[in-house]
């Protein structure tokens, strides 16, 4: 007899972004002549900015030479990345991150689906809803929400976040002990601000609880308020766990790099009260499980930080943004609520007449051959949204508001 985990079998349909690429596939084989445009899914349209590929033919003619060559990469990541992390993204910022606390990874939708290995499986976990699905669905997988009931899990805390309550989470009501935000946010693009997610902090230091803060998306802020890093939050490395990403700010999803702050302060304690740092625990994981980010991909990533690299990320993600004004522009001028889009490349609109997400997508997709991600795919407070990205090229975005 073979075992499986049980808990796969309480997972509700397929992945969000697979049903959603199902969906499109179906109607593009039934109508192989339609132009279809996507904001769905937020995947780069834009090249490689010219200093990564400079890196990554470089780092590819060492690979060519027996005295240049790289075998496995260490599990962290390779010392050269990280100190320029810890130089670039929180020196600078006046936050005190030492290079041993960073962890580098293929991406960020992997370390926070695998940051649970560390933690047990009692731990009672809140999201924000709507949320990225990847946060519920491998808590689901590792049984900590217990059974899928209809549209939310048994044993996970929902913070509901509606244009009710202009999206900002109300703290828990009850206890928990893993609370995950991701800002700015994704799937709804809208931010916290430095007050606001100090309340966050401070709630976590009061009642113990660990924070996972997703900031995928920090290279899209604008606006002075908004933090880039929750270590910007006094008392912030004594609770939360920061995840880092290089897809959306440098073009890397098919790339693939990302990185992990595990703060050396952080502990958890175990079923029979003994303290552990999760620092260390995350090393032990990652070097059992990950033999490290490709050699090439790190230079790659590396050459982000140089001159020219931050002058080109920062071409590219003007263009995006410039994509995200022009999806809100024309989303509102057609009477729609629609927010986001500001500090983030996302823009998060009301369905017309309270229409439901799905029933949205499906009218959009077969009328109009555009392609948003049903709100409702979130979590259930997404319900009668479309969330549209704004990682595609212009003249398809622009053509994409002009068939709103
Ligand atoms: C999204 O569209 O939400 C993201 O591209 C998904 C991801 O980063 O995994």
């Amino acid at each position: 007899m073979i075992y499986l985990n049980d808990n796969y079998l309480e997972l509700p349909g397929s992945y969000l972004f697979s049903e959603i690429a199902k969906r499109v596939r179906t109607y593009r084989e039934a109508h192989p002549e339609a132009e279809i445009i996507s904001l769905g899914i937020g995947d780069v349209t834009q090249p490689l900015p010219p200093a990564v590929i400079d890196a990554l033919h470089k780092a590819t003619d060492e690979m060519a030479h027996i005295e240049t060559m790289r075998g496995y990469a260490p599990e962290q990541g390779y010392e050269f990345l990280r100190n320029t992390i810890a130089e670039h993204d929180f020196r600078a910022r006046g936050i005190d991150i030492d290079p041993s606390e960073i962890f580098v990874s293929d991406g960020a939708k992997s370390d926070t689906g695998n940051i649970g290995d560390i933690l047990g499986v009692n731990n009672k976990i809140a999201v924000t809803d709507p949320v990225y699905p990847v946060y519920v669905d491998t808590n689901a997988m590792a049984g900590r929400l217990g059974s899928f009931l209809g549209n939310v899990w048994e044993k996970l805390v929902y913070l509901p976040c509606t244009a009710e309550n202009n999206f900002i989470p109300e703290l828990p009501s009850e206890p928990v002990n893993v609370v995950y935000l991701c800002y700015p946010n994704n799937p709804t693009g809208t931010t916290l601000t430095k007050t606001q997610l100090k309340e966050w902090v401070d709630y976590a230091l009061r009642h113990n609880v660990l924070l996972m803060f997703d900031a995928a998306y920090e290279a899209f802020i604008a606006e002075d308020e908004v933090p880039h890093s929750i270590y910007e939050i006094e008392g912030a490395r004594q609770v939360a766990i920061e995840f880092r990403s290089f897809s959306k700010t440098a073009g890397f999803t098919g790339l693939r790099c990302g990185y992990t702050v595990v703060p050396k302060d952080l502990a958890a304690q175990s079923q029979k009260g003994a303290k552990a740092p999760l620092n260390s625990l995350w090393m032990r994981r990652q070097t059992t499980k990950f033999n490290g980010t490709a050699y090439i991909v790190q230079r790659a990533a590396e050459a982000v930080y140089s001159p020219e690299g931050k002058k080109q990320v920062r071409e590219i993600i003007n263009y995006y943004m410039d994509n995200a004004r022009i999806i809100k522009k024309g989303v509102e001028s057609l009477g729609l609520a629609a927010y986001g889009g500001v500090n983030s490349p996302y823009v998060w609109v009301k369905t017309p007449n309270n229409m439901p997400s799905w029933n949205f997508f499906d009218y959009l997709l077969t009328e109009k051959q555009i392609v948003g991600t049903p709100g409702s795919g979130f979590g259930k407070s997404g319900e009668g949204y479309i969330r549209f990205s704004a990682f595609g090229k212009k003249d398809a975005t622009q053509k994409a508001v002009a068939l709103f």
